[in-house]
């Protein structure tokens, strides 16, 4: 089939390709991978996914390189916190071996979607995990299912690599104190929809999530991390309540090989009067610089990027990433799997 791709043009959504890979966990072990294009999935309606909440997910790329190999980013690094995430809310973690392989079966059997290289797209692979088994009272499943398909994806926040804005609602937590933040389950994504769409409807990119027990520190914006630039140094909140990005703990290293010096420590909210840069942090937003921070409670606006342009170490760092994204740099950090 002719396949007319606009791979410049994509935004970040559902795109449909030709396969997906599963994995189910039965009888207390683990079944062969098999490869589908069927996109259903047919489960019990009593599974624990649907009534319980117990599913989990992760987010990486793959990246077609200026020499034409298609390069996975920290794979193991996702599946380590998909393992985290499954154990999390009780559910069979996958072992990393088997979400390698299934990582790569689902690369190789949809190899032409992989955006090409100056495209500025890339291979989106969405792992999920779901409880399928029957239970009615509140208890895990006994079976599970892991599926991971891929989708070809541009820029997630509108504005690509131009400054966006975002902003502080205290009315809405994403997640509880001592809750589930630090992993990456459907339910943390549920509960962040009702602020995420008002912030939408207000103009905003995505709304900055301050700590859940005193409101007083940054956390995360909705569906990234969130560093700052500020006299040279790199600053991250190092807080419970967040997802440890692989992207934000790639850019911490790149800081450090570029001479910025790396603090991950509580950020006030007034603090943000004082940095020089900002920007949201993740697979999908890479890094996503931020032009201003809205403060709804307090009537403030915090102006970051003054020009409106991006900031220095941000465009620096954002092209050292990608450089090695896409094999134009050593990667001596051993960061990429190279699919042969
Ligand atoms: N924080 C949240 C809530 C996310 O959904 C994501 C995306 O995965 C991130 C941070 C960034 O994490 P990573 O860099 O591992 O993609
Ligand atoms: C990612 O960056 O991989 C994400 O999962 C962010 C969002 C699409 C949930």
């Amino acid at each position: 089939m002719e396949m007319e791709i606009d791979w410049s043009n994509l935004g970040f959504g559902y795109y449909p390709t030709d396969y997906n890979v599963r994995c189910e966990f039965k009888d207390g072990k683990w079944g062969p991978v098999t490869v589908t294009d069927d996109v259903t999935i047919n489960i019990h309606m009593a599974a624990t996914c649907l009534h319980y909440g117990q599913e989990a997910f992760e987010g990486l790329k793959a990246f077609r390189g200026e020499d034409g190999k298609i390069r996975i980013f920290r794979m193991d690094e996702n599946a380590k916190r998909f393992i985290s995430s499954a154990e999390g809310i009780k559910m069979q973690p996958l072992p990393e071996e088997l979400f390698k392989e299934m990582v790569v079966k689902l690369i190789k059997a949809n190899e032409r979607f992989v955006p090409p290289y100056g495209s500025g797209a890339a291979l989106y692979i969405r792992p999920l995990e779901i409880g399928i088994s029957p239970q009615v009272g509140v208890r895990p499943a006994r079976e599970y299912m892991v599926v991971m398909f891929c989708c070809p994806v541009g820029p997630y926040f509108k504005s690509g690599f131009r400054p966006g804005r975002m902003c502080i609602m205290r009315e809405y937590d994403r997640v509880a104190p001592k809750g589930t933040g630090r992993f990456k389950i459907g339910a943390n994504y549920a509960t962040s929809l009702y602020a995420g769409e008002l912030a939408l409807s207000k103009g905003y990119n995505a709304v900055l999530y301050l700590d859940p027990k005193d409101k007083k520190y940054l956390d995360e914006c909705g569906p990234a991390n969130f560093f700052a630039i500020k006299d040279g140094k790199y600053i991250t909140p190092a807080s419970d309540s967040i997802l440890p990005s692989i992207t934000n703990k790639s850019l911490q290293q790149l800081a450090e090989d570029l001479g910025l010096v790396v603090e991950k420590r509580r950020i006030a909210v007034e603090e943000l009067t004082t940095v020089d840069e900002a920007a949201a942090c993740g697979t999908a937003a890479v890094a996503t610089p931020i032009a201003e921070i809205d403060d709804l409670d307090n009537n403030t606006t915090y102006v970051i990027a003054k020009d409106g342009k991006p900031g220095k170490y941000t465009t620096l760092l954002y092209n050292t990433l990608q450089d090695i994204q896409m094999g134009r740099r050593p990667d001596i950090h051993g960061w990429t799997t190279i699919v042969e």
